[in-house]
C-alpha cells in the first residue's frame, strides 16, 4: 500500500511529516523517509525499518525546511532495504509513490540506454529520472511533469518537489489515494484522511486522473490533459480514531470493502487484456512450470483453504494431481516426493513457523518451490525459487479478508497460465475466464451491496450455539472458511462439511435450533445439494441458502436465500466468499466480539 505524506507552509515540515507517517504507518512499515528542501538543497533522510528507526535518524542529522514530502513503505519492487526506501532523487527532482509501475522495466532500460545510473531496485526511481530528463528538455517542471505521467503504465500516487520550482509541491493520481489537506497558508498532504486531522479538517480527495499543483496559499488541479478543475474542498466531521478505520467500525470491515481494490492491484500487469492471456513475466524463470508433473499445496488456517480451492483448479483445469497439505503436519511426516514435484507455501504473512519448516522440508526433498505471500521478503517469500505476491497491502484484522481472496485471485491465475502452457483448455475459454477476472473487481463490489441485507439476516442468528456449513467442489473450502470465520470472531462453534458427508454423522446433530448455511454448486452438484437441504429441512434445521442470482433450486426450502451474482465455476468460490465474510462479521459485531483482535489468536503465527 505504502503512505505518503507532503508539507509546504511556514513551520519546519520535518516534524509534520514524522507525525504524518505515523499515522500511515498501518499502511506499510518497513522502511521509510523524509526529503525537505533547505535552501536550494535537498536533503533526504531514509531508514530501514519502522519509523522509531527514522526518527533516531533525525536526531542525529537534522533537516529543516519549509517544504518537504515522506513516505512509508510497504515492499513491493525490490526487497525492504534502505536503498530502496523513499524519497527517491534525481539531479534535481525528489519523490515519493505509492503504487506499482507496470512499465518501469522498459523505462529504466531507455533511461539506463541514456545514461542514468540507478541506484535503488524500484520500479519508482524511474519516475523522477523521467521527471529530470523531460525537465532538462522542457525547462519547466510543470510540463515536465506531464510529459513523464503520460509515459507511465498502472497505479500512482506520486509527490515530488524540485530545485527549479522551490515553492510547490506537484501530486499525481491514478488508482492510489490521495488528499489534500486546505490549511492557513499551508497545505498538507497524506494517503488518508486520519493523517491530517491533527491539522485541518477541510480536504481535497483527488479524483484518478488528477494532478494538483500545491502552495502554501494555492492549490491547482487539473486533469492530465493539463485542463484546469473547479474543485471545492470538502469538511471532514469524523473523529481521528473512526477515520483510521475509514468510517468503518472495524478494521475488519474496512478490509472487507477494500477487496475491490486489493483484488484490482494483485491483477495489476498480471493480465494481458490485448491478448487475453495471463501474464507471469514477472517470475525469473519464464519455464518455471515446465516439467512439472504434481504439485503440493502448503500452508495453515485460511490459507490452507485457499490451497483446497487450488487443488480443485488446477486439477480441472490443468489436469495435474494436486495434494494439500496442512503444514504442521507435513512437516513431521517422512512424505514421499515425487519427481518433478512443484511444491506452493501460501502465506500471508510468510512468516509462519509451520508452513517454514514444512516448505524447507518440500525443498531438502528437492521440490521447485513456489511462494505466495502478502509479505514482500517475508522468510517464506525468501525461501522459495519463485514468488508471486499477493498485493493486497497490510491487513489488521486477525480473521483474514483481502488477503485470502488475493490468494484465490493469484491461485486463478496460476491455473490459466498452467492450462494455457499445457494446452489443458481451449483458448476461447481462456479468453472468457481472463476477461471474467478483470471484471472481477466490479463483480464484488456488486456483490458488497448487500451488505446492509446480510447485517439484517444476522440479527436472527446471534444466539445459535453451533453452525454447520456445507459446499461441495470447489465450495468446500469456502464453506470450511466460512465456518472459521465465525468461530475465529464470534466464539460460536461452527464446521463446514461436505453435502455428501451429512449423513455420515452431522445429520445427528440438527434440530430446529441448528443453523445450516448451504453453499449452491454447479451442474450435477447443485442437484446433490438440494437433496441435502431436503434432508436438514426434514429435520427441522434453520436453512440459509447461498445461489447465484437465475437459480432457483433453493427458492421452496431455504428459510434464508441469499443471493449472488452469476459468474463463471473458477470464480465461483471467491464471491461465495464475500457474503460469508460479511455473515461472520456482524454476527460477531452483534455479539459484542472483540472482531479484530478476537481472544487468543494472533494474525501471524511465528511459533509452533
Ligand atoms: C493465523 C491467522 C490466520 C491465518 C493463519 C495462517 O492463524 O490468524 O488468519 O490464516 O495464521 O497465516 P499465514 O500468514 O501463513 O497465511
Amino acid at each position: 500500500m505504502c503512505g505518503i505524506v507532503g508539507y509546504i507552509g511556514f513551520q519546519n515540515a520535518t516534524p509534520i511529516l514524522v507525525d504524518g507517517l505515523k499515522s500511515l504507518e498501518y499502511r506499510g512499515y518497513d522502511s521509510s523517509g523524509v526529503a525537505v528542501l533547505n535552501q536550494n538543497t535537498i536533503q533526504v533522510v531514509r531508514s530501514e525499518g519502522k519509523i522509531i528507526h527514522l526518527e533516531d535518524k533525525l536526531q542525529k542529522s537534522v533537516i529543516e525546511g519549509c517544504i518537504g514530502i515522506g513516505h512509508t513503505r510497504w515492499a513491493t519492487h525490490g526487497k525492504p532495504v534502505e536503498k530502496n526506501a523513499h524519497p527517491h532523487i534525481a539531479h534535481n527532482t525528489v519523490l515519493v509513490h505509492n503504487g506499482i509501475i507496470e512499465n518501469y522495466e522498459e523505462l529504466r532500460e531507455q533511461l539506463r540506454s541514456e545514461g542514468v545510473q540507478f541506484s535503488s531496485d524500484t520500479d519508482t526511481e524511474v519516475i523522477p529520472w523521467l521527471i529530470d530528463k523531460y525537465l532538462e528538455k522542457e525547462g519547466d517542471i510543470e510540463k515536465a511533469l506531464y510529459k513523464a505521467i503520460s509515459q507511465l503504465k498502472g497505479a500512482f500516487a506520486l509527490a515530488l518537489f524540485s530545485k527549479s520550482d522551490p515553492s510547490t509541491i506537484y501530486v499525481a493520481k491514478n488508482a492510489s489515494p490521495l488528499i489534500i489537506g486546505v490549511g492557513q497558508n499551508e497545505t498538507f498532504l497524506s494517503s488518508d484522511i486520519p493523517a491530517l486531522l491533527n491539522h485541518t479538517k477541510e480536504v481535497v480527495i483527488l479524483d484518478d486522473g488528477q494532478v494538483a499543483k500545491l502552495r502554501a496559499d494555492q492549490i491547482v488541479i487539473t486533469d492530465f490533459q493539463q485542463h484546469v478543475l473547479d474543485v471545492t474542498p470538502r469538511t471532514i466531521t469524523w473523529s481521528k480514531e473512526a477515520a483510521q478505520k475509514g468510517g468503518y467500525d472495524h478494521f475488519m470491515l474496512k478490509e472487507i470493502h477494500e477487496q475491490p481494490s486489493s483484488i484490482a492491484d494483485c491483477l495489476r500487469g498480471r493480465i494481458n487484456d490485448i491478448a487475453a492471456e495471463v501474464d507471469l513475466s514477472e517470475l525469473s524463470d519464464p519455464a518455471f512450470f515446465d516439467g512439472v508433473d504434481t504439485i503440493s499445496i502448503l500452508a495453515c488456517g485460511s490459507s490452507y483453504h485457499a490451497a483446497l480451492v487450488g487443488q480443485y483448479w488446477l486439477e480441472k483445469f490443468v489436469h495435474i494431481p494436486v495434494s494439500v497439505e496442512i503444514a504442521s503436519e507435513y512437516r513431521y511426516r517422512n512424505p514421499y516426493m515425487y519427481p518433478n514435484t512443484l511444491s506452493i507455501a501460501i502465506t500471508q504473512s510468510g512468516e509462519t513457523a509451520d508452513t517454514l519448516a514444512a516448505f524447507s522440508l518440500a525443498k531438502s526433498k528437492g521440490a521447485k518451490t513456489l511462494s505466495i505471500c502478502n509479505v514482500v521478503d517475508s522468510s517464506i517469500a525468501r525461501m522459495g525459487d519463485e514468488v508471486l505476491y499477493t498485493h493486497a497491502g497490510p491487513e489488521i484484522g486477525v480473521a483474514s479478508t483481502k488477503a485470502f481472496t488475493t490468494q484465490l485471485v493469484l491461485l486463478a491465475l496460476v491455473t490459466l497460465h498452467m492450462a494455457k502452457k499445457n494446452k489443458t483448455m481451449a483458448q476461447e475459454d481462456i479468453k472468457k475466464l481472463t476477461h471474467d477476472l478483470l471484471e472481477l473487481p466490479r463483480t464484488i463490489e456488486e456483490t458488497l451491496h448487500m451488505n446492509e441485507d446480510i447485517e439484517n439476516i444476522c440479527k436472527q442468528f446471534t444466539k445459535a450455539r453451533d453452525f454447520l456449513y456445507l459446499g461441495r467442489g470447489a465450495s468446500y473450502p469456502i464453506a470450511l472458511e466460512g465456518a472459521l470465520k465465525l468461530k475465529e470472531i464470534s466464539y460460536i462453534h461452527a464446521e463446514g462439511y461436505m453435502g455428501g458427508e451429512l449423513k455420515h454423522g452431522p445429520l445427528a446433530l440438527i434440530d430446529d435450533e441448528m443453523p445450516i448455511l448451504a453453499l449452491s454448486q454447479r451442474g450435477v452438484l447443485n442437484e446433490k445439494m438440494k437433496s441435502n437441504v431436503e434432508e436438514v429441512n426434514a429435520r427441522g434445521g434453520q436453512m440459509i441458502t447461498l445461489s447465484e442470482e437465475g437459480d432457483d433450486t433453493y427458492a421452496k426450502i431455504s428459510d434464508v436465500e441469499i443471493k449472488i451474482p452469476h459468474v463463471h465455476e473458477l470464480i465461483l468460490p471467491i464471491i461465495q466468499t464475500i457474503p460469508l465474510q460479511l455473515f461472520s462479521y456482524y454476527i460477531a459485531k452483534r455479539k459484542g466480539c472483540d472482531v479484530d483482535q478476537p481472544r487468543n489468536l494472533a494474525k501471524s503465527v511465528t511459533v509452533e
